[in-house]
């Protein structure tokens, strides 16, 4: 029997204001999990959302993960919230993970806000961890909160896994959920993610791929210490030069990448695989003005999104030890460090990524041919993960959105990481659903993040009919 839940949600609108106070107690605790001088305000984020689970009924534990090394300094690990609502023996499980950390974030980046303040503009609510991935996890928080309130009983118990370590690799995670399998995760029979997005502003959208990821370090040293570059340039093999130029040789203009044999590891594209692109709705004018592009170096719907999606990528993420701030500095950097990551589809291999891309970069430094030391390393991977979108899960999170938005939610796959999808597949051996609340211009991890007033109280309704879907899946 279907729960009629139009009350309620027309509670859960009338209490937007409550909603808003505490995604606003979320976001100023600054629980940036990269900073080691942040990880006190990491922890007590995870307290504080301990204390909001137990206020609605939820027996917590906090799982210790020890301590960690960061830039030298040993701090101690976020430890992990698991959460258990409801032990009814005759009822079904879900599992719910969510993160509560988040990237860093200073008004000095570009911000138009001090980001770790909430603040409410045309329909708006800006601050860090808004959409990424507070106002998701809180939306799980307010979805329980107002069946409770409505005396709807839940059709099945809830398992909580909140992690504060997801932004920097999620350390530790995936050894804790290992020995946990027979206990924590044992009975579990669906799992929930809400950490993505849609794929554009207005309509929604099941997920049922990430891509993985493959991280690179490469360093180039040659001179003891940083010189002039008066009294030194032009007679010293510049190890920033060196390194522009290996890096230069990763990809085209167009971002198509380099290195060989590569894509010949892709998974083949079926003609019906192919043909599932043709129905989704995505405008591809909108997707360019809202990154602030002028062009794109494909602006064919199909082929952008199988790029995005199904096809790998690399991106360049910065260099250490070369001169960045505003103004100049005429100076010869003596060691520098180049980061960049390459997203990975079906069928590559994290394993086989990394030796590909390190054979490359030592054969573009043998051609250099510069006296240099020269040192490529693979940082952290993860596999990508793409499932079946027709399981009783899926069906559900259909289901669900449809009773919210009134609409079929297109069937989309992520360009991004999380990485710990695959392990609670794994481990459960169960269907693993992403749920994206957020809309595609949220801006997470960048200025500005910000979750829209009408996705973060609509997500609390689409978690809410989920659950109650999940009486019948
Ligand atoms: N919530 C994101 C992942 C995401 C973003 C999924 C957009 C779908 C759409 C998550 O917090 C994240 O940032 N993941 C990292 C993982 C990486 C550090 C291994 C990412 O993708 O860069
Ligand atoms: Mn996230
Ligand atoms: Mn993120």
């Amino acid at each position: 029997m279907t729960v009629d839940l139009t009350n309620v949600f027309h509670e859960i609108d009338a209490d937007y204001e409550n909603l808003k106070e505490l995604l606003r107690e979320a976001v100023a605790i600054q629980s940036v999990s990269g900073d080691p001088s942040k990880r006190d305000e990491t922890i007590r984020m995870v307290h504080w959302m301990k204390d909001k689970l137990e206020k609605i009924g939820v027996s917590c534990e906090l799982a210790a993960l020890g301590n960690q090394t960061l830039e030298g300094k040993t701090v101690p690990l976020p430890p992990v919230l698991l959460g258990t609502l409801g032990t009814d023996t005759s009822k079904k499980t879900l599992l719910v993970y969510g993160h509560l950390d988040v990237q860093p974030a200073a008004k000095s980046d570009g911000w138009d806000t001090e980001p770790f303040e909430l603040v409410e503009k045309d329909g708006k609510l800006f601050g860090r961890g808004s959409s990424d991935d507070k106002g998701p996890v809180l939306c799980w928080l307010h979805a329980i909160k107002a069946a409770q309130k409505n005396n709807i009983e839940l059709p099945v118990n809830i398992k909580f896994c909140f992690e504060a370590m997801e932004e920097s690799g999620s350390v530790g995670l995936p050894e804790l959920l290992v020995r946990e399998k027979n206990r924590f995760l044992a009975g579990v029979d669906f799992v929930c993610i809400s950490d993505s997005y849609w794929l554009g502003t207005k309509k929604p959208c099941l997920t049922y791929g990430l891509r993985g990821i493959c991280s690179f370090f490469v360093e180039v040293t040659g001179i003891k210490q940083d010189l002039h570059s008066g009294v030194f340039g032009g007679v010293i093999h510049e190890p920033l030069q060196d390194l522009m130029y290996v890096m230069s040789q990763l990809t085209t203009v167009d971002n198509r990448i380099r290195i060989p044999g590569l894509y010949e590891q892709v998974a083949p594209l079926s003609a019906a695989e192919e043909k599932t692109y043709d129905e989704i709705e995505f405008d591809v004018a909108e997707f360019r003005d809202s990154v602030g592009a002028s062009h794109l170096p494909t602006e064919d719907k199909k082929t952008l999104l199988l790029r995005r999606w199904r096809e790998p990528s690399l991106a360049f993420h910065g260099i250490e030890g070369a001169f960045y701030g505003p103004g100049e500095k005429t100076v010869i950097p003596s060691k520098v460090i180049g980061k960049f990551s390459i997203r990975i589809v079906p069928d590559m291999d994290p394993d086989q990524v990394n030796k590909m891309t390190i054979d490359y970069l030592n054969k573009v430094w043998k051609e250099r041919g510069s006296p240099n030391v020269f040192k490529p390393r693979p940082g952290h991977s993860a596999k990508p993960w793409v499932v079946d979108v027709n399981d009783s899960n899926f069906m559900a999170g259909a289901r669900a959105m449809k009773r919210v938005h009134n609409v079929e939610p297109d069937r989309i796959r992520e360009g991004c990481s999380i990485p710990i999808t695959l392990t609670f597949q794994e481990l459960t051996g169960k269907s693993v659903l992403l749920l994206p609340l957020g809309a595609a211009d949220d801006m997470a991890h960048s200025q500005n993040e910000k979750n829209n007033k009408w996705n973060y109280v609509e997500g609390v309704k689409t978690l809410l009919a989920y659950i109650m879907e999940l009486g019948s899946a």
